[in-house]
């Protein structure tokens, strides 16, 4: 949620690790999404990545001594504690690890790690060996009762050539985990469906039917619930897009195979929100080889697939249904009896063929139709808010 860390003071902590250099990428997805980042080194960090990099693209300066030379004899580390919204430290050290959970101030992000007071968020990585050694879990184990927020690494190989947990989780894993921790949970317990990404429809072994629908959008609304403390369902058609962290995800193929699923999950939903593409047509015929360019024409039959939203409507009961409308002309005409017709509480209705927003694109353009006749126009924005501003607003349905 871009609000969350818009404006926000973060600090930024490096330690000497293989992989600190994910860190500069973690540091320009926090910028991007409005944060105002501090960094902090230690001494051994500097060996991986130099304090240059951090500084350009912070556009502040770094913090990688307690006792600067030049300047004002600040006592910055307590500064800075004071005001940070939030402290996130990657890669997290054994060493750094340790010394945070006995106390240690010996250089500069130990000691102003003592004054902070806000959320604090640890990555630990390291050679899988030191990760499971009983004095880093007890440690790890220590930070959390705390109170501090510990990521765990990932599995697979590591630099050092082992192959087990130890690996840092990508920048962009990172930051959605820093997303959750900081979010408030107001979909606790909500069970949330969400479908996504377009559906093919084969014509024979090699062809289908289908659309350019990228499942960002509903992707981005699964994470987004996920983050507020939903227990989310993801029931998506083909996309490149890597599952969302926490959240069950069940990949189809064909509308079919989508709406089984949906009528499969459905039970016990409390919001359901259907941003997939599904093809409204599928081939009458499926050949069971692949169809020779023999003839100058040919004809291909389609039939009408299920509306999956419709049905959704007819056996709503006490659920917050919520739609989708891609449209290319009419929006509002389009949207708004797609609204009533399929007995939906919001609709959000965008026109394609946009080239920054729509499908494929990162940002979306919507305007939220809801069921009392008023409608919202929201500017063009990420997908990622666009989903936290629908999820606020179905919260906002009863
Ligand atoms: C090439 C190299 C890579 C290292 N990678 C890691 C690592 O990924 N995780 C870790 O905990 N320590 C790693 N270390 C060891 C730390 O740099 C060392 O424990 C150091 O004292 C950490 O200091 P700091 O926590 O103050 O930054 C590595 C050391 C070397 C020489």
């Amino acid at each position: 949620m871009k609000k969350l860390i818009d404006n926000k003071s973060i600090v930024l902590g490096v330690s000497g690790g293989i992989a600190a250099y994910k860190s500069v990428e973690l540091l320009r997805l926090l910028i991007k999404r409005g944060a105002n980042v501090r960094v902090i080194m230690t001494q051994n960090a500097q060996e991986f990545v130099g304090p240059i990099t951090f500084e350009a693209l912070s556009g502040q300066p770094v913090c990688t001594s307690l006792f600067e030379k030049g300047g004002d004899v600040s006592v910055r580390h307590i500064e800075w504690a004071n005001e940070a919204d939030a402290v996130v430290i990657v890669p997290a050290t054994a060493n750094i690890i340790g010394k945070l959970a006995n106390g240690v101030a010996d250089d500069a992000l130990s000691t102003f790690m003592l004054a902070v007071t806000c959320p604090v968020m640890l990555c630990p990585s390291m050679n899988t060996h030191m990760f499971e050694n009983k004095a880093v879990q007890r440690n790890l184990e220590r930070l959390k009762a705390d109170g501090h927020f510990v990521i765990d690494p990932e599995s697979g190989e590591l630099a050092c050539g082992a192959t087990g947990p130890g690996r840092l989780p990508d920048p962009e894993d990172i930051l959605d985990r820093l997303l959750y921790y900081l979010s408030p949970k107001d979909l606790k317990d909500k069970r949330v469906l969400v479908t996504a990404g377009p559906t093919r429809e084969p014509i024979d072994p090699v062809r289908f039917i289908s659309n350019p629908s990228s499942g960002k959008m509903g992707f981005a609304v699964a994470r987004a619930a996920e983050q507020r403390g939903g227990k989310v369902i993801l029931i998506t058609g083909p996309t490149n897009l890597p599952d969302p962290n926490n959240v069950t995800v069940i990949r189809v193929g064909t509308a079919r195979e989508m709406a089984h699923a949906v009528f499969e999950n459905v039970e016990g939903s409390d919001i359901i929100i259907k941003s997939a593409a599904v093809s409204d047509y599928r081939s009458k015929d499926q050949a069971e080889q692949k169809i020779k360019k023999e003839k100058d024409e040919m004809v291909l039959f389609l039939e009408k697939n299920q509306d999956i939203l419709e049905e959704l409507g007819r056996r709503k009961k006490d659920q917050i249904l919520v739609g989708f409308a891609a449209e290319t002309e009419n929006l509002e005409q389009h949207a708004e009896r797609k609204l009533s017709e399929k007995n939906l509480d919001i609709i959000a209705g965008n026109l394609v063929g946009q080239p920054s927003s729509g499908f494929g694109a990162d940002n979306n353009k919507v305007t939220l139709f809801y069921k009392d006749g008023t409608k919202e126009s929201l500017p063009e924005m990420e997908k990622d808010d666009v989903a936290h501003i629908l999820l606020d607003r179905i919260l906002g349905v009863r």
